[in-house]
């Protein structure tokens, strides 16, 4: 089962202030937890199914983990217990989740599945811009939702740093540190804007694996002109390329690269 009705009163307020970031028009920056999202009998269904498809997962951005596309009336849900409709349904009802937490209208951007084994991390990071805060070629993605599906893994916390007093200017060496850390709660939704206003990470997995399902959300009224929208591709391919040889130095062994 999805959550049927979103009631604000449920709502876990981690963070609820304004933006002193202010970019990308981002007044608020709530870090905001809505409990029972999904019931463990769902979650458990999703994990079946995303395991089933094993062949499907590929490399993502961060070391140790993988993401998955989801495909809307795969004929292969109803063997794991969910009907053809039900990504559909879950990313209508993360939609009404974001809007709500943000007393806006949002449209989605990308969403996937992801899974984070044994030794698998993400170093602190913004969805959306450089560690200055400016844009680049991923700002539509001005809020993040996510979504836990387990609890039997060990290491894995969500963390949140804010900027050092003082940090070698020079290689930004860290400038990042830790001001918050936790172990999210299976079937919960998280959101949050995951720009510099929130530059996050996730610690190394200990034990077990680690799954959730992660969606984006631009503003829904806002519209991007084709120069925009190919100055983003440009440097897509350019992160693409730094990606690749990312991976390479993970394959040599070198986790951190
Ligand atoms: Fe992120």
């Amino acid at each position: 089962m999805i959550i049927d009705q979103i009631n604000k009163s449920t709502f876990n307020y981690i963070k609820d202030e304004e933006n002193t970031k202010g970019v990308l028009g981002i007044t608020h920056n709530r870090i905001v937890e809505i409990p029972n999202f999904i019931d463990a009998e769902t979650a458990n269904s999703i994990i079946s199914y995303v395991e089933s498809k094993g062949e499907d997962w590929g490399d993502i951005a961060f070391y140790g983990s993988l993401g998955m596309g989801l495909a809307p009336n795969d004929p292969g849900l109803a063997e794991h217990g969910l009907n053809g409709t039900f990504f559909d349904d879950l990313r209508e009802k993360f939609k009404e989740a974001v809007e709500l937490v943000f007393d806006r209208k949002v449209r989605p951007n990308t969403s996937h599945a992801q899974k984070w084994d044994v030794g698998g991390f993400a170093a602190p990071h913004s969805d959306n811009s450089d560690f200055d805060g400016v844009p680049n070629a991923f700002e539509i993605n001005k809020y993040v939702g996510i979504l836990y599906l387990n609890g039997d893994y060990e290491g894995g916390d969500l963390f949140f740093c804010k900027e050092a007093e003082v940090y070698d200017k020079e290689t930004n060496s860290n400038r990042w540190e830790t001001y918050l850390s936790f172990k999210p709660n299976a079937f919960s939704y998280y959101v949050f804007p995951g720009g510099v206003e929130n530059v996050h990470g996730v610690s190394e997995i200990l034990s077990g694996t680690r799954y959730t399902m992660v969606s984006f959300w631009d503003y829904e009224e806002i519209e991007y002109d084709q120069a925009t929208l190919d100055k983003w591709k440009e440097e897509e391919k350019q992160v693409r390329i730094e990606q690749a040889i990312q991976k390479e130095e993970w394959a040599k062994g070198n986790k951190y690269a």
